[in-house]
């Protein structure tokens, strides 16, 4: 048990104590339309305040009689108090302050990620020192320009213009923020305290064909700033099971055909990492049939990762192993049967939907809001035979 936890003492000892963050209202006044999508965002929303989810097992969770807010350094990092006090070694939990409820994961945080360290335990996001440099990529690459504030003159000096940020420095030269790989000290993968990776994001950024941020964070209408004017800006409500769920539909596809007496619907998964990964999710893909004037339901075929330990469940920090799933997996097509002739004439509707957390798993956090454990829709087609 000595190993882990010396390791993570020493992940939280390369945190910079002393790192402060310009306040994201900060960046609202001349970013308006971002400031506005990353409000509904869950990088907005993943402190134990406005994620429910979180709360309900960070409440149950044996770090919480310890009073060591471990989870802050991914989902809070922007609370530099809390982050200090972890680093210190002292007793740390969130508060109900403004950082944790507007900003968990600020502007600032995020785009003054300089790169990733790789560790065992979860991986570490080294920040920029520099307070007002803030990294971008230049047209989803990367340039070897860092662009300062400067006013440009033409016309032998009759026009002038202005370039770059008068409130901070744009570096262009970061390729983390070109191929996504920014994303990858959080959402790489996190070991509990026996070594088992609870959750991983198993994606190779810098090889597929697209990056998290294309899928994401794609792009919108509306200009990214009040000065420099643009057509369309990178949306920042990030696209996921919470949030703008439809526009990431786009990247799976369905297919139902008949083989033998039986039906087959593919699922083809063009994202690098599984569906439905999050250990509390639960994927499920249903079938309806209409033939003549009947309609009917086959049984549904469901999409899960049971964590546990000794062959049965049990709570993430207590799991040694897998106990139990069925996935779909990244970069590929997944198939499923059903048992079902299909007839000539016969109409196939498919959907592919989720419940957020997983109603079992939801009985024993004691989550009793309905909204999180109702199906919800992905994607649906219908097929004619
Ligand atoms: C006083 C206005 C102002 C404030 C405040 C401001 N910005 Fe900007 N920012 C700009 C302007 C103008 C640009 C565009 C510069 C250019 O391309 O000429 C810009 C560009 C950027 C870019 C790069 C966009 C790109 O791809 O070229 C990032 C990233 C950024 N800002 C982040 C932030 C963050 C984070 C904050 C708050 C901590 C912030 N900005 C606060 C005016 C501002
Ligand atoms: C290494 C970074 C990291 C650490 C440390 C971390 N998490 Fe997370 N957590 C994430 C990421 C990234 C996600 C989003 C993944 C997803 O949705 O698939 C997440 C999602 C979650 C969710 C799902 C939330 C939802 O809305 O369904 C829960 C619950 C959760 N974390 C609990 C915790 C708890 C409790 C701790 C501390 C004991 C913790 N996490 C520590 C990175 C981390
Ligand atoms: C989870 C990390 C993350 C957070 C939080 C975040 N950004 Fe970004 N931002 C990115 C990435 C990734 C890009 C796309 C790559 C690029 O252009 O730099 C981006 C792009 C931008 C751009 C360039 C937009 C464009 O259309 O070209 C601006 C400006 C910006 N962010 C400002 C902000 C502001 C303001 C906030 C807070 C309201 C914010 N960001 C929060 C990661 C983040
Ligand atoms: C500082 C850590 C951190 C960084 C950096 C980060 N994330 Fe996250 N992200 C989280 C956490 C924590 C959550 C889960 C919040 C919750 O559910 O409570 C999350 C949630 C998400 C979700 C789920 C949204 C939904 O609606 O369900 C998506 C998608 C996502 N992140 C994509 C990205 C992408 C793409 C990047 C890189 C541009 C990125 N994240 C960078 C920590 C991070
Ligand atoms: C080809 C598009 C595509 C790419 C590339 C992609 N994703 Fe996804 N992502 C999806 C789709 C579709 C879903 C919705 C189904 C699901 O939850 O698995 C999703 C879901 C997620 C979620 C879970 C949302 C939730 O609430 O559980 C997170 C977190 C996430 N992606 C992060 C990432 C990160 C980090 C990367 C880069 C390594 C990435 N994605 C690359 C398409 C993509």
């Amino acid at each position: 048990m000595i190993r882990p936890m010396l390791l993570l003492n020493l992940l939280f000892f390369s945190l910079s104590a002393a790192t402060t963050f310009v306040s994201s209202h900060v960046c609202a006044k001349c970013h308006p339309l971002i400031y506005q999508e990353y409000m509904g965002s869950m990088h907005r929303k993943s402190s134990t305040l406005n994620d429910p989810v979180h709360a309900a097992v960070w409440a149950k969770h044996p770090l919480k009689a310890k009073k060591r807010y471990q989870c802050g350094v991914c989902h809070t990092p922007s609370d530099t108090r809390l982050i200090s006090a972890l680093k210190a070694g002292k007793a740390a939990l969130p508060h109900a302050d403004a950082i944790q409820t507007n900003e968990p994961i600020g502007c600032a945080y995020c785009h003054r990620i300089q790169k990733i360290e790789e560790h065992k335990v979860h991986n570490i996001n080294v920040i920029e020192p520099e307070m007002r440099r803030y990294f971008a990529a230049k047209g989803g690459k990367t340039d070897e320009k860092t662009l300062k504030f400067h006013t440009v003159s033409s016309f032998f000096g009759l026009s002038k213009k202005t370039e770059g940020s008068p409130f901070h420095t744009i570096d262009y030269t970061n390729p983390i923020f070109a191929d996504g790989r920014l994303c990858m000290g959080c959402h790489s993968h996190k070991r509990n305290k026996l070594g088992f990776a609870v959750c991983e994001t198993k994606g190779n950024p810098t090889k597929a064909k697209k990056n998290c941020i294309q899928c994401h964070m794609p792009k919108v209408p509306g200009s990214f700033s009040t000065i420099t004017h643009t057509k369309t800006h990178t949306f920042h409500g990030f696209t996921g099971l919470h949030n703008a769920t439809e526009r990431l539909a786009q990247s799976v596809k369905l297919e139902a055909k008949p083989h033998d007496d039986r039906l087959i619907v593919t699922i083809e998964n063009q994202a690098d990492h599984r569906l439905f990964n999050h250990p509390l999710r639960l994927g499920r893909l249903k079938v309806e049939v209409t033939r003549g004037d009947k309609s009917f339901s086959l049984d549904p075929v469901d999409f899960y990762t049971v964590l546990g330990r000794d062959g049965k469940p049990s709570m993430p920090w207590s799991a040694t192993e897998i106990v139990k799933a069925h996935t779909i997996e990244a970069n590929g097509k997944t198939e499923v049967k059903f048992p079902f002739p299909v007839q000539k004439g016969d109409r196939v509707t498919v959907t592919l939907g989720y419940f957020i957390v997983n109603p079992k798993a939801a009985a024993k956090l004691g989550i009793t809001d309905k909204s999180l454990t109702t199906f919800k829709r992905l994607k649906s087609q219908t097929f004619a035979f």
